[in-house]
């Protein structure tokens, strides 16, 4: 039926787009924290916006996987706060109906930048014996999703553990010039190819400490080189 119909390709979008020309939003319009003056240039995605978009996500992750246990994958570190603020949601969901759903959580962690560089020697911690997803529905959920050969070489892994069902929640998915077909089944935000750091993205381990997704500056780039 049509009803159903436009709810799933709502669902089913590639995220609110920002496109490359968006300038965002001046840093005088918001608070940050004053050690971050000069290290970012604009605030592309403010937190509330962010708590917003993350509610609906809620909402059609419990439509999709809500009829079995969960168990949610958070991968880290900068996938903590979107998984937390997810995970928050989704609880709140389950709350208000009668159709309650007992979910995990579990963290695992993979590392592969370097400054503002991918590199190709992708770590995973914690994902040693994963046995407990078979035939569950699992939730990977991560900050951001650029080339997708991370997702892919997660997808791979958990797969091997036979869970019921698996999707993917990104966040933000970056347009990258190589970005593969693997993309997430429910996607926050599709964003331009720039480094972006807040709401638990770091670079360098800084800026995790920043509510709002915003733009590093050059000098900002500078400052926290390793
Ligand atoms: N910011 C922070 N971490 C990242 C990014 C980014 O833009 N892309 C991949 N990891
Ligand atoms: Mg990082």
């Amino acid at each position: 039926n049509m009803a159903d119909v436009s709810v799933q390709s709502d669902g089913r979008s590639g995220g609110i787009v920002i496109n490359d020309d968006w300038p965002g939003y001046s840093l005088d319009l918001f608070s940050y924290p004053a050690h971050y003056s000069g290290d970012i240039d604009c605030v592309i995605i403010p937190h509330g916006v962010i708590m917003d978009r993350t509610e609906r996500l809620a909402r059609n992750i419990m439509d999709d996987l809500g009829d079995h246990d969960i168990v949610v994958l958070c991968v880290l570190k900068g996938g903590y706060q979107f998984c937390a603020d997810l995970v928050d949601r989704i609880k709140a969901l389950s709350r208000n109906s009668d159709r309650t759903i007992p979910m995990r959580v579990h963290f695992i962690r993979l590392k592969s930048y370097l400054n503002d560089q991918s590199t190709e020697d992708l770590h995973i911690l914690g994902a040693e014996d994963l046995s407990f997803l078979a035939g569950k529905n699992v939730l990977i959920v991560e900050a951001i999703v650029g080339t997708g050969k991370t997702m892919k070489t997660l997808l791979k892994h958990v797969e091997a553990f036979r869970p019921k069902m698996i999707k993917v929640a990104g966040l933000l998915v970056k347009r990258v010039p190589h970005n593969s077909a693997c993309l997430p089944d429910y996607v926050g935000f599709e964003i331009p190819d720039r480094f972006v750091v807040g709401y638990a993205l770091d670079y360098n381990e800084y800026f995790r400490d920043l509510n709002h997704i915003c733009v590093i500056s050059e000098s900002g780039k500078m400052k926290y080189k390793i």
